[in-house]
């Protein structure tokens, strides 16, 4: 099922969600499932269970957005482990709909992390999946990637919120 996005401004964004215990569950994989096509259906590239109201530490990735099966990546539990580098490049997240901002973040990333049985597994991102794979575990840790830019911006954005979420275009 495709779930609706929770925006910014909603407290599950801003929690530390909480580890996986349980695995190898029909209800496990069902619910990665549900966050794949809840992504898709969103035209993003990376998701966090908080994004859809589940404080979870489980977020799925696809840098081809849908197009190569090779690409989808399910991390539970994750954990950077290796930084390197650094890129600076557009940033968005499918919770601050309607804005973009410049972010600068490791060029080569390591992460650490469970797949749907259990099995603890390591890999390293370059670029575009480096990237997802610190703005994926950030939400896990309730950060958004505006925490990343300057207090200003953020500010405006804040502000650019408050009047879409007034004139009742935030929900
Ligand atoms: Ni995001």
């Amino acid at each position: 099922m495709i779930y609706p996005i929770v925006k910014y401004g909603d407290p599950v964004l801003e929690k530390r969600a909480a580890r996986v215990d349980e695995f190898g569950t029909p209800e496990l994989q069902k619910f990665i499932d549900d966050m794949f096509e809840s992504m898709y259906a969103a035209r993003g590239v990376g998701l966090a269970a908080p994004q859809i109201g589940f404080s979870k530490r489980i977020a799925v990735i696809d840098c081809s957005a849908g197009e190569d099966p090779a690409q989808k990546v399910i991390l539970i539990n994750p954990e950077i482990i290796a930084k390197e580098g650094s890129q600076t490049g557009e940033e968005g997240c499918l919770s601050v709909p309607g804005f973009r901002e410049q972010v600068t973040r490791a060029n080569k990333v390591t992460v650490r992390a469970q797949n749907v049985e259990g099995e603890s597994f390591e890999m390293t991102g370059e670029e575009l999946l480096a990237r997802a794979f610190l703005h994926e575990t950030d939400h896990l840790e309730g950060r958004l990637y505006i925490s990343h830019i300057s207090a200003l911006k953020r500010d405006l954005i804040r502000r650019k919120v408050r009047k879409l979420v007034k004139a009742g275009e935030w929900s």
